[in-house]
């Protein structure tokens, strides 16, 4: 497995729309690797998701792991789950203010409107159907990571920019309100 290069703000990969994984392709052991590579990118840098194109790979293929993680304490943890060609429905008409920060995105976060539920169908990495009833804050984490694979990054969907800040300053001025915040999401829907 390998380490790979995280594509940053600019690099016009992340303004793709990843093209779709084919059956014979996912089978591939080639392919195969490369997921075994996107997880464990994500993983060296403490990433909850990470999307194929961030890592100069535009397929739609990502990544979703949160296992008591250090960038996101108060996240509730997610199995790792691969979505090969997602496609997200956003359920309902309620949405929360997600303050995000993505690895392409260095030292920045701001905060974004998110649904609540949506229902996420893809394959898993080995070209099983899965469809995912994904709610609270979990549920942002899947809309980040798939809005990816569509050439957008959580920046595009800030629609108050005064909440834009560095990791430093969010845990100072930011991170309380916001943690009390999704604290009662996360305690409404278990996740
Ligand atoms: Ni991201």
């Amino acid at each position: 497995m390998t380490i790979r290069k995280i594509a940053t703000i600019g690099h016009p990969v992340l303004r793709e729309v990843a093209r779709k994984v084919t059956r014979e392709e996912l089978a591939t052991a080639e392919f195969q690797a490369f997921l075994d590579d996107l997880v464990e990118t994500m993983h060296d840098a403490a990433g909850a998701g990470l999307a194929a194109n961030q890592v100069y790979a535009p397929v739609a293929a990502c990544a979703i792991h949160v296992q008591n993680n250090p960038r996101y304490p108060y996240k509730p943890n997610i199995p790792l789950t691969i979505l090969i060609n997602p496609e997200i429905e956003l359920l309902g008409t309620e949405t929360f203010l997600n303050y995000e920060g993505c690895l392409s995105v260095p030292n920045l976060r701001g905060e974004v409107p998110r649904h609540v539920e949506a229902r996420v169908r893809a394959w898993d990495r080995a070209g099983n159907d899965l469809d995912l009833h994904v709610r609270g804050l979990s549920a942002g984490t899947y809309q980040h990571e798939i809005d990816h694979l569509f050439g957008k990054v959580f920046l595009d969907r800030v629609v108050d920019t005064t909440t834009l800040t560095t990791w430093n300053d969010f845990e100072r001025f930011h991170k309380e309100a916001f943690v009390k915040r999704v604290t009662a999401l996360v305690t409404r829907f278990g996740s």
